[in-house]
């Protein structure tokens, strides 16, 4: 599958990696390539959780920012590397410290739950994270009488809100990759395949979401797909999660779902994402650079929210 150069980094790679006793976590987003050298994938509370598991001193953390600064804050003992320190993400950046701060004054007495994809700041000022595998617990975990602020993604508050019951007060937020979906596309693909099954996670819009055959994280596409009987895919998310799904299922068939046309890159990819390259992978091992750090008193205040999150997904 990989061509002489490719193969030669991964093999630096992986010797960097072992005398260097690192670990590298990786998302479903990230290239195929560094899927491969990691210790371990992962949705967003998998990585989490791994985090806090750590033996190793060093890991690697191949996502997006705020899933290296969550694992600094859940093991701030660690050498918490990153690829490329760029590599953001179009929720976090909906939602600043002084904006959030003005929209609670607007709605006191609120519980502010918080998506996982949000910076350190914003996790420092609430009550409650999720993420997209565990948000439902997390909402029905809050006493039904008191009101909730969830923030930032609109449309997994859409999604929350329908399936809780609950009267959420959304932040206006959405993530670039999963609001680009065309739902027209999707239909007409669907009629070219109409054994195929729609899978789709919660960041979609609400209409896609209403015609889906499955919602859920990265790792519950997965899991379905697993246990499902069907023998094809339409696949609404990311589409750095097939290169797992075609691995684990090579009987079965993943069709990306189309994007809009004005999407840039005509195709379901996180430009954050995939800043992080096979080569700055390397990098970052060899110079122990970018490292990620985190304000100890926002580190401490944003541990509690999310150790909460945490103890509730045991149960
Ligand atoms: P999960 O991996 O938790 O499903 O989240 C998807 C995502 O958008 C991460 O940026
Ligand atoms: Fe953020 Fe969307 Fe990229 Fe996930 S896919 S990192 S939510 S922009």
């Amino acid at each position: 599958m990989y061509g002489e150069a490719a193969k030669g980094l991964i093999e630096k790679v992986l010797d960097l990696k072992k005398r260097k006793k690192a670990v590298i976590l990786a998302h479903y987003y990230q290239r195929a390539e560094i899927q491969d050298v990691a210790d371990d994938i992962g949705d967003s509370l998998y990585l989490a959780q791994q985090a806090l598991k750590i033996n190793s001193d060093r890991v690697v953390l191949a996502g997006v920012n705020f899933m290296a600064e969550t694992a600094k804050i859940l093991n701030p003992g660690k050498t918490v590397l990153v690829p490329d320190h760029n590599a953001g993400c179009s929720l976090a950046d909906s939602c600043e410290p002084a904006e959030l701060k003005k929209f609670m004054a607007k709605h006191p007495g609120h519980t502010v739950v918080s998506y996982i994809n949000c910076s350190a700041e914003i996790k420092a000022m609430s009550d409650l994270v999720c993420t997209s595998s565990n948000a439902i617990k997390m909402i029905n975990s809050i006493p039904s009488d008191r009101p909730i602020i969830f923030l930032p993604d609109k449309n997994l508050g859409k999604y929350l809100a329908q399936e809780t019951g609950r009267n959420l007060v959304l932040w206006d937020g959405v993530c670039s990759v999963h609001e680009a979906f065309s739902l027209d596309k999707i239909i007409e693909l669907y009629q070219k395949h109409p054994e195929a099954k729609l899978i789709a996670h919660p960041e979609s819009d609400e209409k896609l979401l209403k015609v889906a055959h499955f919602i859920g994280s990265t790792k519950a596409l997965l899991e379905y797909a697993k246990a499902d009987p069907s023998k094809e895919y339409i696949v609404a998310t990311e589409m750095g999660i097939l290169h797992q799904a075609r691995k684990a299922l090579p009987g079965k068939r993943f069709i990306p779902a189309p994007v809009n046309e004005d999407n840039t890159c005509a195709c379901s990819e996180c430009p954050y994402m995939k800043m992080n390259t096979l080569e700055k992978v390397y990098l970052c091992l060899k110079n122990d650079s970018p490292q990620v750090e985190v304000d100890k008193e926002i580190r401490q205040k944003a541990l509690s929210p999310l150790k909460r999150m945490l103890e509730l997904s045991m149960n």
